[in-house]
């Protein structure tokens, strides 16, 4: 990983915001990578605070320029980031690693990472991407519950050096990242789809505010969750329509 598009931050607000912000100014060389040891308002999706102990975990954000691929097929770019993440904490932790739709890394039911992508788009393509992963490494304990937080430490019992975690992660993102970019899809498919939390089983969810039972059955492309409800009936939804229930 070349050092020179590192940016190390002892504290900011947000690592995505700072990458936005920055690329207001500049045109940041592609792969560079924005790195804190602690936000003060990290960001997850839904506007919720991601909660990061500082000098514990990775918190960074890496800028993208997916300008090979259009708007309509953006969610390729958010699986092949999931893959990326979720090929570290495979090696790390072993098979029961999943990708929760859409890109939420979970190990069992415990949540271990999150995505937050934020792009720039002028037409049908993107200007600039700028990936924000928070992936929760040494931490042993959170204060919230939400998706109940888990760390490879807590998993593992192991200490994990930021610095080489980070290197290894760079490298599986870039396998990803250059795999959209070459055009193999249909790869990036079928790994995201054997990596998803809950394919084929039937589970609980909250479906527009109602508790149904359903089985996931892939991803359309657009992005959104195909599930199966008992009387045979398809439903393909987006984020706001479905929660899993764990
Ligand atoms: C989620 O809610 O699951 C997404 C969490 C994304 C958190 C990361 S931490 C680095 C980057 N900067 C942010 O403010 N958010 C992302």
């Amino acid at each position: 990983m070349n050092e020179d598009r590192i940016i190390r931050l002892v504290e900011t607000g947000s690592t995505n915001e700072y990458a936005l912000k920055l690329l207001e100014k500049e045109k940041l060389p592609e792969g560079t990578i924005i790195i804190a040891e602690h936000q003060t308002a990290g960001r997850g999706v839904d506007g919720n605070l991601w909660e990061s102990q500082k000098g514990r975990n990775l918190t960074f954000s890496m800028v993208i320029y997916p300008n090979y691929i259009s708007v309509d097929y953006q969610f390729y770019l958010n699986k092949a980031v999931s893959l990326g993440v979720y090929r570290l904490v495979k090696e790390k932790l072993g098979e029961d690693t999943r990708i929760k739709w859409p890109n939420d890394i979970y190990y069992r039911k415990g949540k271990m990472a999150g995505i937050l992508i934020q792009n720039g788009i002028q037409g049908n393509k993107f200007t600039y991407s700028v990936a924000g992963i928070g992936l929760n490494v040494n931490q042993e304990a959170f204060a919230g519950h939400d998706g109940n937080p888990v760390s490879l430490k807590l998993i593992s019992g192991k200490e994990y050096g930021l610095d080489a975690l980070l290197n290894e992660l760079n490298a599986y993102l870039w396998h990803y990242l250059d795999m959209l970019r070459e055009g193999h899809t249909e790869q990036i498919d079928r790994d995201y789809l054997s990596a998803l939390f809950r394919l084929g089983e039937v589970a609980d969810y909250l479906y527009q505010g109602r508790q149904i039972k359903a089985r996931i059955t892939g991803v359309n492309r657009y992005g959104h969750l195909v599930l199966e409800i008992p009387s045979q009936k398809i439903i393909e939804c987006d984020l706001k329509e479905i929660r899993f229930l764990i």
